[in-house]
């Protein structure tokens, strides 16, 4: 059993190079399974009774906010089978109280991961991306900013790998290059499970 936390900033490109990780692992008969932590965070708050866009997640009361987070890292770890585990989530989620962890010990002890994976662009695509992602209501942000965001993002990185012993890698996913990406990231999870 292997478990891959894969981040990354909003418009990073994170989900669109976990599609591609999909292809390429089916092409080599690696089977793989992906799961979104704010699909499962919606779906936990739908049972709620509270029917949000995900985008409106980070908007509510932190406190509602830590309770789900903490019910859906269960869920994923009891879901999880004996192959490899992709979660699709976040080092910090942006809240109306501050940058929060989005990988807090409580998370990670149950997530339990062997790799840390963070997906990175040059700071000035991640903010064309942000302004031209019609599907999602994002903030934008200068490049300056999200600068300060990428290094956020890898302060927590260490963080999460000084707390389970995972390596944490980068993985670059420059403009219309997100296959290489996936290609790379699967080559990192063969050689863990071989
Ligand atoms: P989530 O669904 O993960 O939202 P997100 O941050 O917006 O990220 P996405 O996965 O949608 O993708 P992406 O922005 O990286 O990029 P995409 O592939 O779409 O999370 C939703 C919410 O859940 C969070 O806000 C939070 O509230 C909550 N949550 C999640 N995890 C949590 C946790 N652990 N704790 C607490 N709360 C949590 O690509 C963007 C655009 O770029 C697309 O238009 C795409 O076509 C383009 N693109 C991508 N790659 C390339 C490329 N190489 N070249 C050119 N264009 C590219």
């Amino acid at each position: 059993m292997l478990t891959v936390i894969v981040t990354g900033l909003p418009g990073v490109g994170k989900t669109t190079v976990l599609d591609a990780l999909k292809g390429v692992s089916e092409r080599n008969g690696v089977p793989i399974s992906i799961v979104n932590f704010g699909t499962a965070m919606s779906e936990i708050l739908k049972r709620k009774g509270v029917a949000l866009d995900r985008d409106d997640i980070r908007r509510q009361d932190i406190a509602l906010q830590r309770e789900v987070q903490e019910e859906a890292a269960r869920e994923i770890s009891e879901r999880r089978g004996g192959g490899i585990l992709i979660v699709d989530t976040h080092m910090f989620v942006k809240t109306d109280c501050g940058l929060w962890p989005g990988l807090p010990m409580n998370v990670l002890s149950k997530l339990s991961p062997s790799l840390l994976v963070l997906i990175e662009a040059p700071p000035e695509e991640i903010a064309n991306r942000r302004r031209s992602d019609r599907s999602r209501r994002r903030d934008e942000a200068s490049r300056a900013l999200i600068e300060q965001e990428l290094n956020w993002s890898r302060s927590l990185a260490a963080a999460c790998s000084v707390m389970t012993g995972a390596p944490v890698k980068i993985v670059n996913n420059e403009p219309g290059r997100h296959l290489e990406a996936a290609e790379e990231l699967f080559g990192i999870i063969s050689k863990m499970v071989r």
